[in-house]
């Protein structure tokens, strides 16, 4: 393999489309990190390979081709896929025409700064050019040359590609790539580019065809689904999206993620109030409980505006879950602001709270301002704060002790494959035992006992 890079700065001629040389099959292995978005992208390379004759393979070590899909929204996040493409140098070694890929949100970031860190690495791709995998790796094959793709910004709709999904009966449908919030201490607007949403045609023709496949639960993906339609020429938005995919027969749930508060409107409210098959769960992340950190994220609205958001779901569903994320360090969080968002959490009643240490995103804004806070700090701020929200979700969590909740069966649980897992659609897990129910099924089922993350339950 030379130490030549070879930039790929537009789409590459498909004429000579990739097609295996005959004789021995050949194994991809894939790592995903991140996000749902993420993992769906994985999806797509998946697809591409196997549509290629590539079979993919649980046992590393067989494997001709490795794809690492990244995410860098945390360093934790980095230091953990630095770690594993460190480990991957053994196997380099072993088999020098062995492919390592870096895809994803870190391969957009850090571009050929990852041939340098990582001289085992082949090929770099960014958010911008999953759907060239194919080409991509034919390059590399071909010239022996390291492979840099990655553009800085992406064609308006990526051509589609094949997906082979993970699982079965859930699949997750990107319906707009990109964010244009520029929330300070986010890496994503930088690594996926700005908003573009698919056609609302585009997204009803794939769920249908879903439909036929057998799955039955949708999650509908973005970085800001309540602005799907915003950037598009079609009139429509996402509640419409949302009574769209709500007249697909076939499909028995659908979720969506990621809301932004600001723009969940009331038309969104009152089209899942309306509706049997999408699930009463909210994830809004409030990210802050204090209006001057929150006005220094850039997030454009603030807690009064969020209590009230609030207020106006449980009043028009009252059985409607409630989850949130929170930054907990950012730059100038005083213990006084930090009690502000204690006060909040303590007062909101959120089902539960997704909790993160602030992490230094350079290149964003919040990475340039006065007053970081300590690392003891934070871990001490967050211990606090996850004590108090785990004690607010456990009493939320018992008053379902002893009433019956409707499951979709997902699967064997994962400690235990005598029993089923499932979840409710305000988002909670329940476990119980395996009855002749079958994965895919929408089950009553009896809560018994209640904890903080899940439920054990009883078929009735
Ligand atoms: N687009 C989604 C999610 C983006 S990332 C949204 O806006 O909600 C998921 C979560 O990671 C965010 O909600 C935020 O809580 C957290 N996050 C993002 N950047 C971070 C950073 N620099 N440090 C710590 N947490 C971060
Ligand atoms: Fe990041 Fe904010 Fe965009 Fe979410 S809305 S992806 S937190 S910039
Ligand atoms: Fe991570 Fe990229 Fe998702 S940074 S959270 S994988 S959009």
């Amino acid at each position: 393999m030379s130490n030549n890079i070879k930039v790929i700065s537009g789409p590459i001629d498909k004429s000579s489309n990739h097609v295996l040389e005959s004789g021995r099959e050949k194994y991809f292995f894939t790592y995903t990190f991140g996000c749902q978005m993420n993992e769906n992208d994985s999806e797509r390379l998946a697809g591409q390979l196997r549509s290629n004759g590539y079979q993919n393979t649980d046992n590393i070590e067989q494997a001709d081709v490795i794809l690492i899909n990244t995410c860098c929204v945390r360093e934790s996040a980095e230091q953990k896929i630095y770690g594993k493409i460190g480990e991957l140098k053994r196997l380099k070694t072993l088999n020098p025409n062995l492919v390592i890929g870096i895809a994803g949100c870190m391969a957009q970031k850090d571009r050929d700064k990852l041939f340098k860190k990582a001289p085992h690495i082949d090929l770099v791709m960014g958010t911008h050019n999953t759907h060239q995998l194919l080409e991509l790796l034919q390059e590399v094959e071909q010239s022996r040359d390291k492979v840099l793709a990655v553009w800085d910004q992406a064609e308006r709709l990526a051509p589609e590609v094949p997906t082979i999904r993970k699982n079965q009966i859930s699949a997750w449908v990107p319906i707009m790539y990109g964010c244009n919030n520029f929330c300070t201490y986010c890496i994503v607007p930088y690594v996926r580019g700005r908003e573009r949403s698919r056609p609302l045609g585009d997204i009803v023709q794939e769920i249908e065809q879903l439909g036929k496949e057998g799955f039955k639960e949708i999650t509908l993906l973005g970085q800001n689904v309540n602005s799907y339609g915003k950037d598009s020429d079609e009139n429509v938005d996402f509640a419409d999206l949302l009574h769209a995919v709500d007249n697909i027969s076939s499909i028995s749930r659908i979720r969506y993620m990621t809301s932004h508060p600001r723009d969940m409107s009331d038309k969104v409210i009152q089209t899942i109030a309306q509706s049997s098959k999408i699930c009463k769960h909210f994830h809004l992340p409030i990210q802050s409980g204090s209006d001057e950190i929150l006005q220094r994220m850039n997030r454009g609205y603030t807690t009064e505006y969020y209590r009230e958001l609030v207020r106006k779901i449980r009043e028009s569903i009252p059985d409607a879950s409630i989850t949130t994320d929170l930054i907990i360090g950012f730059p100038g969080e005083t213990e006084e602001l930090f009690l502000e968002t204690l006060e909040f959490i303590k007062t909101l009643h959120f089902d539960a709270a997704y909790t993160f240490l602030y992490s230094v995103r350079s290149g964003t804004p919040a990475a340039q301002m006065p007053d970081q806070v300590p690392l003891p700090v934070k871990k001490a701020r967050l211990q606090q704060l996850m004590d108090i929200q785990n004690d607010i979700s456990l009493r939320i969590n018992r008053k379902l002790e002893g009433q019956l909740v409707e499951v979709m069966v997902e699967g064997p649980s994962k400690n235990d494959a005598s029993r089923w897992m499932g979840r409710t659609g305000t988002n909670k897990i329940v476990i119980w035992d395996k009855g002749t129910e079958c994965i895919g099924d929408l089950k009553m089922i009896k809560i018994m006992q209640a904890q903080t993350w899940l439920f054990r339950g009883q078929m009735v």
